[in-house]
């Protein structure tokens, strides 16, 4: 089974208190989704491989540490995930950035696909899927299905605001995916909405409701 993993750093909780305030404006909503991102991103990379390296400090010459090169993607899923992505680009600024734009239809709740556009090399690369709310989890289950198909296997789900019923159907889908979350709710409401949640983050994001 998946690795699954709510992150309880004090500055993402203190931070997405804020966020979830229904009087939170959309330039500080927009804010605070970004550095949240960030903060995750910090997490997330946490085992990220090194490498030695010569070099000479003022002082003297030593072997220090850095990154063994390891090739990255963020992946948002279009339209609220790409509110993550400056914030990891904040920590990880070579990455490449891919997109699945995906929205769910209101009634049956079922993801609907429109976009994919991915790095050529994307089976190459160490993947950070990004999107602030797991719900059903249909709509985090097809973006990896689609990467899936395009021959891309390591890949780690990034969520800010995840329902139980979310993280219980993709851990069944897609065993093998690690899953980083910075809060677990209590469950869907009838309309799919996550309790107690943030509302429509997509809407809060770009101010379109
Ligand atoms: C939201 C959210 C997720 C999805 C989660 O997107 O950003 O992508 O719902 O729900 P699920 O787990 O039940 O699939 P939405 O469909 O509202 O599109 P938007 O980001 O373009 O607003
Ligand atoms: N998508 C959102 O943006 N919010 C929810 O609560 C559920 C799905």
């Amino acid at each position: 089974m998946s690795n699954f993993q709510v992150v309880k750093h004090p500055l993402i909780q203190h931070k997405l208190s804020i966020l979830r305030r229904a009087d939170v404006s959309t330039k500080e909503f927009r804010e605070l989704v970004d550095e949240i991102g960030m903060l995750m991103a910090y997490e997330v990379s946490r085992d990220l491989p090194l490498q030695d390296v010569e070099i000479d400090t003022p002082v003297a010459h030593m072997t220090a540490q850095e990154l063994a090169g390891k090739k990255l993607a963020i992946v948002p899923i279009l339209r609220a995930g790409i509110g993550m992505v400056d914030g990891i680009l904040k920590l990880i600024p070579a990455a490449r950035v891919g997109h699945i734009g995906m929205y769910r239809d209101e009634e049956t709740l079922t993801p609907v696909e429109y976009l994919v556009k991915l790095p050529t090399d994307i089976a190459e690369r160490q993947i950070f899927l990004v999107d602030p709310m797991l719900a059903t989890g249909g709509s985090a289950i097809l973006a990896i299905d689609s990467l899936k198909k395009r021959n891309a296997n390591n890949i780690k789900f990034v969520c800010l605001v995840a329902a139980p019923e979310g993280i219980k159907a993709v851990q069944e889908a897609h065993p093998d995916i690690d899953i980083y979350v910075a809060a677990l709710d209590d469950h869907l409401n009838e309309h799919g909405y996550i309790v107690p949640g943030l509302g429509d983050a997509g809407d809060r994001l770009f101010g379109t409701k």
